[in-house]
């Protein structure tokens, strides 16, 4: 069987290039203490780790195209050098949030929580990449594995980011939240 190249498995436990240095939940249970992280494409099966979290990379659900020619002028990919800090947000949303329709999603993302607007104000110093699990065929803990990398002093504007769209309507749909936050070494 062919394997899904958008499909990435997030491997907590004692190898990878990501040391955690802390991890805590925000809302909801917490996840296990790992002590480094692994990304690999595909499934994996790692017997030794604390956990394994997988995610699809999808077509984007919610930008404009106004918006989306801001994103594509601003953001930077993954894997700069000076990007030596990581954070790791698995995110799960209510039944509430995917009982609306697409539109009245749009409407709270966007018109009432300007994520992308919010966003938008943080590009390039934070680069990010969106997992989603819901329609893949095990079930999944997390609705979303968000992943963010950035250099060390973006660290306070990172979380800054953070508590703005924490205080946002569309939080109020997050069911369970993590963070884990990751050096590179
Ligand atoms: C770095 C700045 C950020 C930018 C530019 C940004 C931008 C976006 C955009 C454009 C989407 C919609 C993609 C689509 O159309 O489907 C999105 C979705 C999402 N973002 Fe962000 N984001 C940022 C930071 C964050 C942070 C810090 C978190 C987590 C704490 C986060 C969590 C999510 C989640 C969970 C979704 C999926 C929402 C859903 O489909 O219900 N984002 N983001």
């Amino acid at each position: 069987m062919s394997i899904n190249p958008r499909l990435f498995s997030f491997v907590g436990g004692a190898e990878g290039p990501w040391r955690s240095v802390e991890s805590r939940a925000i809302r909801g249970e917490s996840l296990a203490e790992i002590k480094r992280l692994q990304i690999v494409p595909g499934e994996v099966v790692v017997p030794e780790a604390k956990w394994v979290l997988q995610g699809v990379t999808s077509n984007e659900r919610y930008v404009t195209r106004p918006e989306k020619d801001l994103l594509v002028a601003k953001q930077e990919g993954l894997n700069r050098p000076e990007a030596t800090r990581a954070v790791l947000i698995p995110i799960q949303k209510s039944p509430a949030w995917w009982a609306l329709t697409q539109d009245e999603r749009r409407e709270i993302f966007e018109t009432q929580s300007q994520h992308t607007r919010i966003g938008l104000e943080y590009l390039p110093a934070v680069a990010r990449k969106l997992h989603h699990c819901r329609d893949l065929t095990g079930e999944q803990p997390f609705d979303f594995l968000t992943w963010f990398e950035f250099a060390p002093e973006a660290t306070p504007a990172y979380d800054k980011l953070l508590a703005r769209l924490r205080a946002s309507v569309e939080w109020s749909y997050v069911e369970r939240e993590v963070e884990i936050r990751l050096v590179r070494e």
